[in-house]
């Protein structure tokens, strides 16, 4: 068995936490496993509990679209979440939740490398910054900011749930997987020390 296949065994036997006794199945990362882009979200729903994968109900309906009118294919991302089980329908991971789950997204992140980590919502902000060791902060304070953490560039956005609740912040969701979008192809054109250097994006040191 590979580490990802390794990594996705453990999740799926998971007992570290609550959620695992409420389950039905456990949803380990998925996508491109040499994506220069990793997108996190915050847990699985309900449709994402029944077939155990990411982003397969509602939300991620409209990350797809959004995607695609960026020229962004799911193919092209490895798209996670900070916690793998379902909570309970209407409620939001717990710290607790997000611990017992951070050595998987630290082991993805290992393992798939990124240059550019898109955390959607504040459990995903959380998630990060507990991994990588940052002062976290709210998704209305870094939304649309380019982070730029040794050679790695955070992106934080808003959860898709939360754009479907509210629609006005749909337009600037989209210019930001826009800019996630540009950098993607500088990387494959130019290399990532090019793009960490370039005048014409405004990265915030962390
Ligand atoms: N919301 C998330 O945060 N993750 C999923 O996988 C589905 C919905």
């Amino acid at each position: 068995m590979d580490e990802f296949g390794q990594l996705c065994f453990e999740i799926s036997n998971c007992k570290n936490c609550d959620l695992s006794y409420s389950r039905r199945r456990s949803v380990c990362g998925y996508g491109d496993q040499g994506a220069s882009i990793m997108v996190i979200g915050e847990a699985p729903g309900t449709k994402e509990d029944t077939v155990g994968l990411p982003f397969v109900g509602r939300s991620g309906a409209l990350l797809d679209r959004v995607l695609l009118q960026c020229g962004i294919s799911r193919n092209d991302l490895y798209i996670t979440n900070s916690v793998r089980c379902k909570p309970p329908i209407g409620k939001t991971p717990r710290s607790e939740h997000i611990r017992a789950c951070s050595s998987y997204l630290a082991r993805e992140l290992n393992l798939v490398k990124p240059v550019v980590v898109v955390p959607m919502g504040n459990t995903a902000i959380a998630a990060l910054s507990l991994v990588l060791k940052f002062r976290t902060g709210k998704v209305t304070e870094m939304n649309g900011k380019i982070l730029k953490r040794g050679k790695l560039l955070i992106v934080p956005q808003f959860h898709p749930a939360a754009i479907l609740r509210n629609p006005k912040r749909e337009e600037l969701f989209m210019e930001n997987f826009e800019k996630i979008a540009f950098i993607g192809r500088e990387i494959k054109s130019n290399g990532i020390d090019k793009v960490l250097t370039s005048s014409n994006l405004e990265l915030v040191n962390l």
